[in-house]
């Protein structure tokens, strides 16, 4: 090697050196960033795994404004206490705010009362796909590629059964309210969207006294799913989202809106299926033709989309849109 061919000792020498703490530095830059602190330099470790990270706001000025890294996503009891602003924008939802405390020592007495979630490190590359409900899953073939990922979260009502070969198979969390409620196979995490206290009652009624049966509509007395799997949204995070998020258009965020943030939070990676409309312009659902729309009002679906699509830009996101 050219090296070798060098006579003289001394640069031979300091060619190997530099050569060395190139090496070494090439190596160290894929684990350690390095910040200037007024102290000198101190190292940080990179936020994950994968080789894009969601949660590195290096990258991105207008992520790192809006993400909150800390923000309670799962309640449990040790987390339960709401801040003044979120009690009162969340319990100005409901019509008839129930007793909070009482629902939340209910609900720790039946399902795990964890921290979920706070294993985020270098080490771990977890990949996630959220999947909505749009038309535009209809004739994807994303099956296989949805079921790749580590986690699988789906929406409300969205079927997998007799539709696989578009939206997969897997599902390992479905967020669901009483109203939009389904029953769960044994492994998949049900993680409650609570609108209002309504809903903590209903999910602690549906496992045992089975005596709520109406809302402001008919909802099932009961669902199947996994006890030991139950995880509930907590008011502080719906409140981030709407503020953060969607920067306060609409009353609140939409189910699909919510599950995408959540993600960000507890997802490396975050690959986005069935949202959106089908190149036609068509606002369905891939499981039934009647039309949806998402500017209701009560959510702001434009503003929501376009922070989607901003998320994209940043490439903190993928959206995946199919063909039809
Ligand atoms: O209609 P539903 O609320 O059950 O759908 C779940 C989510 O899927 C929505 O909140 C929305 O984010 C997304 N969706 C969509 N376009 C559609 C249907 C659903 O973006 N046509």
């Amino acid at each position: 090697m050219w090296v070798f061919l060098l006579k003289h000792r001394r640069y031979r020498t300091a060619l190997l050196s530099s050569t060395t703490i190139l090496v070494l530095l090439y190596f160290q830059s894929s684990v350690l960033v390095f910040n200037y602190s007024s102290y000198g330099f101190v190292s940080k470790k990179v936020p994950c795994a994968c080789s894009i990270c969601v949660a590195d706001g290096g990258n991105s000025n207008w992520f790192s404004e809006r993400y909150n890294p800390n923000i309670p996503l799962l309640l449990n009891s040790t987390n339960s206490a709401l801040g003044a602003n979120v009690s009162k924008w969340w319990k100005g939802l409901q019509s008839n705010a129930g007793n909070y405390t009482e629902a939340v020592d209910q609900l720790f007495s039946l399902f795990p009362d964890e921290e979920h979630y706070s294993d985020a490190g270098p080490d771990r590359c977890r990949t996630c796909a959220v999947v909505g409900n749009s038309g535009n899953l209809l004739g994807s073939h994303y099956g296989p590629l949805i079921d790749f990922h580590d986690f699988v979260i789906r929406i409300n009502k969205g079927p997998t059964e007799g539709y696989e070969k578009d939206v997969g198979s897997k599902t390992t969390h479905r967020i669901l309210y009483p109203e939009s409620a389904m029953d769960l196979d044994n492994s998949t995490h049900l993680v409650l969207l609570p609108v209002k206290i309504l809903d903590l009652q209903w999910l602690i009624s549906a496992f045992t006294t089975k005596n709520i049966t109406e809302t402001y509509t008919d909802v099932p007395s009961t669902i199947q799913a996994n006890k030991d799997k139950v995880m509930i949204l907590h008011p502080e995070f719906l409140r981030y989202v709407y503020d953060n998020w969607a920067e306060g258009h609409g009353l609140y965020p939409s189910t699909g809106f919510l599950t995408l943030i959540f993600a960000l939070h507890v997802c490396d990676e975050v690959n986005v299926f069935g949202f959106g409309a089908t190149s036609d312009g068509i606002w369905h659902h891939y499981f039934e033709t009647i039309s949806t729309s998402y500017e209701s009002g009560i959510h702001a679906g434009n503003f929501e989309n376009e922070t989607i699509n901003r998320l994209q830009q940043e490439n903190k996101i993928l959206v995946l849109k199919g063909w039809t």
